[in-house]
């Protein structure tokens, strides 16, 4: 079994809900609470045990690989001012043996093009896929608990939800058949109309695929919305190699959204060592 050492994170949509905040700097730079989403889904990787992370990025890279890089005169000037702590957490923002790469999508044709980027990155090696903005609070993380599903069966393993039957034109949506303890995937479509929707089981943002899905992305036609859609491609691979749906315990924030995005802020906020007492007062005094 390959191990899954590579990590693609697509950073180079418009982010078009959250402007004018994401006219300069990319949705995934939003903070929830004191660290940016990227950072969260970085972690997330890096727990899973991926080593080599691939940004995705788009016009607006340098805040990304600014964040991750290391920041000489903030650090001197910390150092210089004996602030110990706020140094820890500004160094110890990448563990030693991770590296990053940085690839450009040159124009924003949509998540299928946009791991398609990647490709002379991961070469012929299985890999993870995490949007960010799909921020996931779970312990062991959800691609953590992927990754036990893609070492115990061998198979690409797409991480899945139960969503609103109304919202079905938001997502990819499997069909599925149990086989032991473990969700086959038989057909996935984009964004169907809930009456074609062959059920309720959207794809949110964790992927790990075999590198085959490349040759399906190249040449792909545009899909849904005009752009070059991950979905589709999974489709197609999907006819050649077997797929586990999984469905993730803990709890998603669909952080692309406004309120999905305030929600996990406030959940976030609630539970923070330090803030979190506070906040739960101050919570209470604006509702009441
Ligand atoms: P979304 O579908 O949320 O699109 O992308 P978006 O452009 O970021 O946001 P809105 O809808 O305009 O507000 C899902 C993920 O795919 C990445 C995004 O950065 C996000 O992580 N993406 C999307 C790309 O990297 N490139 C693209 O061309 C499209």
């Amino acid at each position: 079994m390959q191990p899954i050492r590579k990590c693609v994170f697509p950073v180079a949509g418009m982010g078009t809900r959250f402007l004018p905040a994401t006219k300069a700097s990319p949705k995934e730079m939003l903070p929830i609470v004191d660290k940016p989403l990227i950072q969260y889904a970085v972690e997330e990787a890096v727990a899973a045990g991926c080593t080599e992370l691939v940004f995705i990025t788009g016009r607006n890279k340098r805040c990304i690989e600014d964040h991750f890089d290391k920041a000489y005169e903030l650090e001197t000037e910390l150092a210089y001012r004996n602030q110990n702590k706020l140094l820890d957490f500004v160094q110890d923002i990448l563990p030693p043996n991770v590296t990053c790469l940085y690839i450009r999508q040159p124009s924003a044709l949509g998540l299928g093009h946009a791991v398609l980027c990647s490709r002379a990155a991961i070469g012929k090696e299985n890999f993870a896929v995490v949007l960010a903005d799909d921020l996931i609070d779970a312990q062991p993380g959800a691609l953590s608990q992927m990754m036990e599903v893609y070492y115990r069966t061998g198979c690409n393993v797409l991480g899945v939800e139960n969503i609103d039957p109304q919202e079905t034109g938001a997502y990819g949506i499997v069909e599925i058949t149990r086989e032991d303890t473990d969700d086959y995937i038989q057909n996935i479509i984009e964004k169907p109309h809930p009456d074609d929707a062959p059920s309720h089981l959207g794809v949110v943002g964790r992927y790990i695929l075999s590198a085959r899905v490349f040759d399906f992305l190249t040449n792909l036609p545009r899909g849904a919305e005009g752009e070059i859609q991950l979905t589709d491609a999974i489709a197609r691979l999907l006819t050649e190699q077997k797929m586990v749906a999984y469905a993730f315990s803990g709890t998603r924030y669909d952080c692309g959204d406004k309120l999905g995005y305030l929600e996990a802020t406030v959940a976030y906020g609630l539970k923070h060592p330090l803030v979190g007492e506070d906040f739960r007062k101050l919570l209470q005094q604006m509702v009441c």
